[in-house]
């Protein structure tokens, strides 16, 4: 008969995330009330509950753990990313340019009982993202589109083989839409150009808002 211990260790290389799967009820309890209390109440250009809940599961499946969320705003899709670091013993740092955002995102954090897994910055995302050292395994970008191909530059380098690279309001199908150069609107760069990465791998989520995710399959 398969002893105890080797059920477990087969148990952790099946479950990425089982090795630090941490339960914690009472925070669970208190995520969910505050999602449920503030569902209608995002008003800054915040993620819908269905892209938040996508991008849990990705977290919480591959059990990623240094994440990175370029764009704030008042932190609803951070809550969804920290909620699912505490599940694998991860932390997020999360950037936003405007003061009046950042701080209401930090009393969400703080209400939501999240804020020790989350890092969160007042800067310039442009000048930020570059000068971090990662390496992060997970990355979501929700910040100024036109900067988008930027950001996927400067952070590519810093991403883990095997991680993920998220982008929002992104679709295959705008891809192109108005040819190459000038006109082109940030995201179809951006597109085009997670289509010639050769190591990334990319779907395509299209309900909710769009979501572009990218596995990254080698060093290069
Ligand atoms: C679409 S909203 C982010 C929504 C957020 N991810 C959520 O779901 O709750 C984009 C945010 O990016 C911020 N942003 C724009 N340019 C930025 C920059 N250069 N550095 C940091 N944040 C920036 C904006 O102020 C805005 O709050």
């Amino acid at each position: 008969m398969m002893s105890r211990t080797l059920l477990l260790l087969i148990t952790l290389a099946v479950i990425p995330g089982a090795m630090a799967g941490q339960e914690n009820p009472d925070l669970d309890a208190r995520v969910q009330k505050f999602l449920d209390e503030h569902r209608r109440s995002w008003r800054d250009a915040n993620v819908p509950m269905s892209d938040g809940q996508a991008l849990y599961d990705i977290i919480v499946e591959k059990g990623y753990k240094q994440a990175l969320e370029i764009g704030t705003s008042t932190g609803h899709s951070a809550i969804w990313l920290a909620w699912a670091l505490s599940k694998t013993g991860g932390k997020l740092i999360t950037i936003e340019i405007d003061e009046g955002r950042y701080r209401e995102a930090v009393r969400n954090f703080e209400e939501a009982g999240l804020r020790d897994y989350i890092d969160a910055r007042l800067a310039d995302a442009h000048e930020l993202v570059p000068a971090l050292s990662g390496p992060f395994d997970f990355i979501f970008l929700d910040a100024d589109k036109e900067w988008y191909s930027q950001y996927f530059r400067d952070a590519l380098p810093k991403l883990t083989v095997g991680g993920c690279f998220t982008a929002h309001n992104v679709s295959d199908r705008t891809s192109g839409r108005r040819g190459r150069g000038r006109g082109m609107r940030g995201t179809d760069e951006f597109v085009e150009l997670l289509k010639s990465t050769p190591n990334m791998e990319t779907q395509f989520i299209t309900t909710g808002g769009g979501l572009s995710v990218s596995y990254k399959s080698s060093g290069l």
